[in-house]
């Protein structure tokens, strides 16, 4: 049976997801995003695939999602096949709608290891992790092998399966579904060679693209080229290849206009989202829906890691009061937060704003 990402790709003229970030797009924001937004799809931060296939359990954490989040992608970085197999293997069984290899983080931690954006031209090495991340989808559908046959201990097969029950609590016997297997890549490492290299990447087994309009040398500065994105997209459709296209977008409205624009099947938006996840419903969100959300995100940061304190929610917190009259007041006391009743402590000054 197909995910429903693909029935939905199979039947949507225009997606509009939440892309991956690290640090960012973890259980409790995309489980908040979803609720207020409700994307069309949803990116997982990546996880490397070397970790995962070597029972990093700590990992792990990254893949646990609920049903409110699907259809969910989960994403993987690396540059061993025999570890993308194992992986893909697990993401399936994890009943992910999509597995996606990133092929264009920047990150010097990513890129000096020959992953992420380091791998842009290296044609063999990217059809060979194509090749085993199909088997691993095959194997695991086809139940061909099983997860100790992977190799991985007892500890983390103990930890495979608390994900599996908190994705599905009420029971899982019909979840397994053939994920969308799909690439995240640039323009080119220092230009932009995406025509080629999106050529090449459409001649491979896999059903979509993702195009981020940079390349790896310009990080995150200067504008996403939307050309490129447009010239790339003509070329992976004309293969028979869903693309999507990503880079600078900021609402839902702006996706649509450049899905018909641009050529594209979806439109991947990322930064935007932060401290908004309105903006994939195109609403403006009041003082009240701001405060709303960050005691939302906290509720839902504490469900998922209990153990964790609230300090590391203060980027998404100030996120939230961005632009609010008395946002550099609020700014001060925000990344004093460490526990719940500071956070509602802020309520009149956010809400009087
Ligand atoms: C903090 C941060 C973390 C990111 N992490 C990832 C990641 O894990 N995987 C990935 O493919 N892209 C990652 N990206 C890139 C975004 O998914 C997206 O391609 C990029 O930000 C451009 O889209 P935008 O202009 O809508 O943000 C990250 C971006 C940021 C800002």
């Amino acid at each position: 049976m197909n995910s429903q990402l693909a029935s939905k790709m199979g039947s949507c003229a225009c997606l509009v997801g939440l892309s991956p970030m690290d640090g960012i797009t973890d259980e409790p924001f995309r489980r908040l995003v979803a609720d207020i937004g409700s994307p069309d799809l949803i990116f997982t931060e990546f996880v490397s695939a070397e970790g995962l296939a070597k029972g990093g359990v700590k990992l792990y954490d990254k893949l646990l999602y609920r049903q409110e989040e699907t259809p969910i992608v989960g994403q993987l970085f690396g540059k061993d096949p025999d570890s993308f197999y194992k992986a893909a293997y697990v993401l399936t069984f994890l009943g992910f709608d999509g597995i996606d290899i990133n092929l264009g983080c920047p990150a010097k931690t990513v890129t000096h290891h020959g992953s992420g954006a380091a791998l842009i031209g290296h044609h063999d090495l990217v059809a060979q992790i194509i090749s085993t991340v199909n088997k691993g989808v095959d194997d695991c559908l086809s139940a061909t092998k099983t997860l100790s046959d992977l190799g991985l201990s007892q500890k983390t097969i103990a930890v495979i399966n608390r994900n599996l029950a908190y994705s599905f609590p009420s029971g899982y016997s019909s979840r397994l579904t053939r994920p969308v297997i799909s690439i995240k890549t640039r323009l080119g490492i220092d230009s932009d060679i995406s025509s080629d290299w999106v050529g090449f990447l459409s001649s491979l087994p896999l059903d979509l693209i993702t195009l981020h309009g940079r390349t790896l040398k310009q990080g995150y500065s200067g504008h996403a080229d939307w050309q490129s994105i447009f010239r790339a997209s003509q070329i992976a459709r004309s293969n028979g290849k869903k693309f999507f296209g990503n880079g600078d977008v900021q609402s839902r409205s702006q996706a649509l206009e450049y899905c018909r624009r641009y050529q594209v099947d979806g439109v991947l938006i990322g930064r935007a989202s932060l401290g908004h996840p309105w903006l994939f419903k195109d609403q403006t969100p009041s003082p009240s829906d701001r405060y709303s959300a960050m005691l939302l995100h906290a509720q839902y940061f504490r469900d998922c890691f209990p153990s964790r304190p609230l300090d590391s929610l203060r980027r998404h917190f100030l996120s939230y009061v961005s632009g609010l009259k008395t946002a550099k007041a609020l700014r001060q006391q925000i990344v004093r937060i460490s526990n719940f009743d500071h956070l509602l402590s802020l309520e009149a000054a956010i809400l009087n704003c």
